[in-house]
């Protein structure tokens, strides 16, 4: 089982997308058995809150479930339960890495750094930009290159 969190500042704009879309491809692919999906917040305000009507419009409008999206705050347990810690930028990088008191061994990587087309690997904060469109496209190519990333490690393993 390989365990992805995706997570963003306050959990209600682009991680809670990042994990339905990732969600959706996965499902897709057939491989919901093998990989496991959540999203948490570096900060603490919208714990227990659904995703903002900026991505659940966004997720409407591209045809992929939302349901059962609840915000929650990442915890330094998180770092030794999952395998790659996605950070939508830099910030939230930084400040998933302070939570690392165990060393732990979880890849922490921004979700653009698997993507070669863009050359700011930050997601932009819908929140304050109100593009939610944009942030859309860029976590479509984001899931898509992690989940390639995944598969060939799968494929290592089979071998
Ligand atoms: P997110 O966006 O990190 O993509 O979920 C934000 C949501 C809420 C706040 C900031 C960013 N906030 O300050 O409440």
């Amino acid at each position: 089982m390989i365990k992805v969190l995706f997570v963003c500042l306050g959990n209600i704009c682009r991680s809670p997308m990042a994990e339905a879309v990732f969600r959706d491809l996965v499902k897709k692919q057939g491989l919901e058995d093998t990989i496991q999906i959540d999203s948490a917040g570096t900060g603490s305000w919208h714990i227990g809150h659904p995703p903002h009507q900026g991505t659940k419009n966004i997720l409407e409008k591209f045809q992929i479930n939302a349901d059962g999206l609840v915000a929650r705050q990442i915890n330094s347990e998180d770092l030794s339960k999952f395998d790659y810690i996605i950070a939508m930028d830099s910030q939230n990088q930084k400040d998933i890495e302070k939570l690392n008191k165990l060393n732990s061994k979880a890849r922490v990587l921004r979700l653009l750094d698997f993507t070669d087309q863009h050359h700011d690997k930050d997601v932009p904060d819908p929140y304050y930009t109100g593009n939610f469109e944009q942030v859309y496209h860029l976590v479509k190519d984001g899931c898509d290159q992690l989940l390639q990333q995944i598969k060939k490690e799968l494929r290592k393993v089979e071998e």
